[in-house]
């Protein structure tokens, strides 16, 4: 099928090399001219695994290309996906600016008599689809282009794994009680074509109406939130009442309708996603009348939550840290991404630098990422190194933000010997196991682990 891509992100990037790969001749559209350039000669903007690769080879199949050029994309494809940004606005609600622009340049390009499908993959309120589909009409009263909502759930640093073995597939129609006309029954049968490479047997197909398929996203990537502040805040009161808040997620997550997935506490959930959604999902039911108190707490409790690890810093050393030299281990929001939108590592050395810090801070990918976040004033505080090994030598304190798979191993032995002034490790993801750093002659400050 010929099937054209708007947005080069995560999810337009990733959905273009995924469907291309399944057999499907894909364009991918963008504004910017020097991401399509660069991502033609290979380069692909974001740290993503095994993408480039995907990229490549499918180019190389003709079956992946990249344009500017809107309306010949628009033209040839049968299929539309809408994968642009919906970044978050200052009153949490998310920005639908750019969802609109598209959907209606493809109502002004496609000719009356062409039937298409508008597939909104971008993360979007209850409602969208429905504003989506008017603005279709409104642009075009005759137009044949039908909105369909598909979300997509993958995550970044296993998004190309997740787009090929999702858990769901999720369509929203604007199914009605009454019978569904034929354009809706058309649209239907074009996506489940588009997918069937990528069907299994064990994977659900739910078809169900536009808000509800919105709202699915929404409410996935709102309580994955939620389970993250919640045993943030347990860990808090463990580190109080002298309990290990990793035996504790163990024991939970042994029951089944808990499941382990989430429950590890740490320096508080950042990303794209967590952070601007649950905002928009509380924003949406403000619009709606409803004051949605518990997905405000969570965002809430997030926030306290990157302020646990410096204070607990400041803690240890009786709030002395002026010209204190301290390793920050990982930039980026989480591993195997050099993404740094909302990382907890941000606040936490722009915290530990007003209070007077030197920082060393190391990320296998995210540091060019990292250096545009901080001051002209902030940076004369930081040293980026170019290994873990440069940043912990000669050290006063180490503190693991990011749990990529090369600090896991950290040699405590040969630290003692490289930093012979650092007699603390300040865990932020609960990685290592407290008796082997303390073996090794130092502190442990973990998060709720006594
Ligand atoms: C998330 C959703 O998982 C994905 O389905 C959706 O499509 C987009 O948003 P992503 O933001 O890429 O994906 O990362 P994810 O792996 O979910 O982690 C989000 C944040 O939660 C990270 O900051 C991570 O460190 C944190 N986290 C995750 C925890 O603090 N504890 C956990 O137990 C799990």
């Amino acid at each position: 099928m010929k099937i054209a891509i708007f947005g080069t992100g995560y999810v337009g990037l990733v959905t273009g090399a995924c469907l291309a790969n399944l057999g499907h001749h894909v364009t991918c559209v963008d504004i910017d001219e020097n991401k399509i350039n660069s991502i033609k000669q290979g380069i692909i903007p974001f740290y993503e695994p095994g993408l480039p690769k995907l990229v490549k080879n499918n180019i190389q199949k003709k079956r992946l290309q990249f344009t500017t050029d809107a309306k010949t994309a628009i033209n040839e494809a049968q299929a539309i996906f809408n994968c642009v940004g919906t970044p978050g606005k200052e009153d949490g609600s998310a920005n639908l600016e750019y969802v609109f622009q598209v959907t209606k340049t493809v109502a002004v390009h496609t000719p009356s008599d062409q039937f298409k499908i508008l597939i909104n993959k971008s993360t979007v309120p209850p409602g969208t689809a429905k504003s989506c589909q008017k603005l279709i009409k409104e642009t075009n009263p005759s137009s044949q282009v039908q909105i369909l909502s598909n979300p997509e759930f993958l995550k970044e640093g296993a998004a190309v794994h997740d787009f090929t073995h999702p858990d769901r597939i999720v369509v929203g129609t604007n199914q009605t009680t009454t019978k569904n006309n034929e354009l809706i029954e058309k649209a239907k049968s074009l996506i489940r074509k588009i997918y069937l490479g990528r069907s299994r047997l064990y994977i659900p197909f739910i078809e169900t109406s536009w808000e509800t398929s919105e709202i699915i996203k929404y409410a996935s990537n709102a309580f994955l939130a939620t389970k993250i502040s919640f045993i943030n805040e347990v860990a808090n009161i463990a580190d109080i009442a002298n309990a290990d808040i990793k035996v504790i997620a163990q024991a939970m997550g042994m029951d089944y309708r808990i499941s382990s997935k989430f429950l590890g506490a740490g320096v508080g959930y950042g990303g794209s996603c967590f952070p601007k959604d649950v905002r928009a999902l509380a924003n949406t039911a403000k619009q709606f009348g409803y004051t949605a108190n518990l997905l405000t707490q969570v965002d809430l409790t997030n926030k306290a939550q990157k302020d646990v690890l410096p204070n607990k810093i400041l803690n240890y050393f009786q709030n002395k840290i002026e010209n204190k030299t301290i390793t920050v281990l990982g930039l980026s929001f989480k591993p195997k991404t050099s993404d740094m939108r909302e990382a907890p590592s941000t606040h936490i050395i722009k915290k530990l630098i007003q209070n007077g810090a030197k920082i060393k801070a190391y990320d296998p990918i995210a540091i060019e990422e990292a250096k545009h976040l901080f001051t002209e004033n902030e940076l004369q505080s930081i040293t980026f190194t170019q290994s873990q090994k440069d940043a912990t030598t000669n050290t006063e304190a180490i503190a693991l933000i990011t749990e990529w798979d090369e600090f896991r191993t950290l040699d405590f032995e040969s630290l003692k010997i490289e930093a012979p002034n650092c007699h603390v490790i300040f865990d932020g993801r609960n990685i290592y196991e407290p008796d082997q750093v303390i073996e090794a002659g130092f502190d442990y400050v973990g998060i709720g682990r006594q």
